[in-house]
């Protein structure tokens, strides 16, 4: 390890790293660029994890230090390596059924609102909205597809969207640890669950992959689709935002929610005066779009 270091630059690295130099200056460049492409609000504490999430890019480009990263990053004109750097400081901790009063909720929410007063063919729009890597969204689409049997036929879907396409990847796919097994409510798992034991893995029935498409999307960008939706779970990712972000989000959140359509946010997200967006408190970081 490099134990003094005379010049204000940073060294570190674990021992099976190249030691790269980081300067505060390539710091500030790439926090304010994770900033104004992602919304991720990274601040001086960070930058540990910063140059341990960066390291690995810097080698694979082949570069001797972060000043040449950098300069790559804003000379070249790669936009795929813009993606990678967001990409590799985005956290992507999730799990089935994470917070798991959201999905009685749901279920709640679909018996009375669904099940009985709008049955009749009409379609059920869902977003998860910072999905990683697909657990939330076969969370959810397990949830519906107990409700409602044969969902996708009776047009349910659920749109699960990130920013990061490795996290999209491992979702489409839809093959997960027999591990992560033990989060899914035992009734649901051997409903929906096939296992391979062979492998240590499991996927998901058709009637659940069906009604679930993961695209990309960035939560600070313009986004495509034009209709509301009646639920939206946009959880543990506004953490990551500064306070004028979040409130945008908010904003365009409730714009995009159907009257009495529900958000569910994550643990440690509230939304201020949520009067102010038309939404109203309706259990633990739960709200309702009001109107009927
Ligand atoms: C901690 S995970 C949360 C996953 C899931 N919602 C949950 O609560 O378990 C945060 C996710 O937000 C995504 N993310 C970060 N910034 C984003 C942005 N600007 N637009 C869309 N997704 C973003 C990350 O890629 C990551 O997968």
């Amino acid at each position: 390890m490099v134990e003094a270091v005379a010049n204000p630059a940073y060294f570190q690295g674990t021992d099976s790293d190249a030691f790269f130099r980081f300067s505060e200056e390539n710091f500030r460049y790439i926090s304010s660029l994770a900033k104004s492409l992602s919304g991720l609000d990274i601040g001086a504490s960070k930058r540990d994890l910063v140059y341990g999430r960066l390291a690995r890019r810097v080698r694979a480009l082949g570069l001797t230090d972060f000043d040449a990263y950098c300069h790559y990053v804003d000379t070249s004109g790669d936009l795929a390596e813009k993606a990678s750097l967001i990409s590799a400081l985005t956290t992507n901790v999730t799990a089935f059924f994470r917070e798991s009063h959201h999905f009685d909720d749901l279920a709640a929410y679909l018996d009375t609102e669904w099940c009985g007063r709008r049955s009749g063919g009409q379609p059920l729009r869902v977003w998860c909205a910072a999905t990683s890597s697909g657990e939330e969204a076969y969370s959810v689409a397990m949830v519906i597809e107990d409700r409602i049997a044969d969902a996708a036929r009776k047009n349910a879907r659920i749109l699960a969207s990130d920013i990061n396409p490795e996290m999209l990847k491992v979702g489409r796919h839809g093959v997960y640890p027999t591990m992560t097994l033990g989060r899914i409510p035992k009734n649901f798992s051997e409903k929906f669950c096939i296992l391979d034991e062979s492998k240590k893995e499991f996927r998901f029935r058709e009637p659940v992959r069906a009604i679930v498409r993961f695209r990309p999307l960035n939560l600070i960008a313009n986004w495509p689709m034009e209709q509301r939706f009646h639920v939206i779970f946009c959880r543990n990712v506004a953490i990551y935002f500064d306070n004028q972000t979040k409130k945008r989000l908010w904003g365009r959140l409730a714009d995009r929610l159907a009257p009495g359509g529900r958000l569910y946010l994550g643990h440690s997200e509230n939304i201020q005066a949520p009067e102010h967006y038309g939404l109203m408190m309706d259990g633990i970081t739960t709200y309702r779009k009001c109107g009927l």
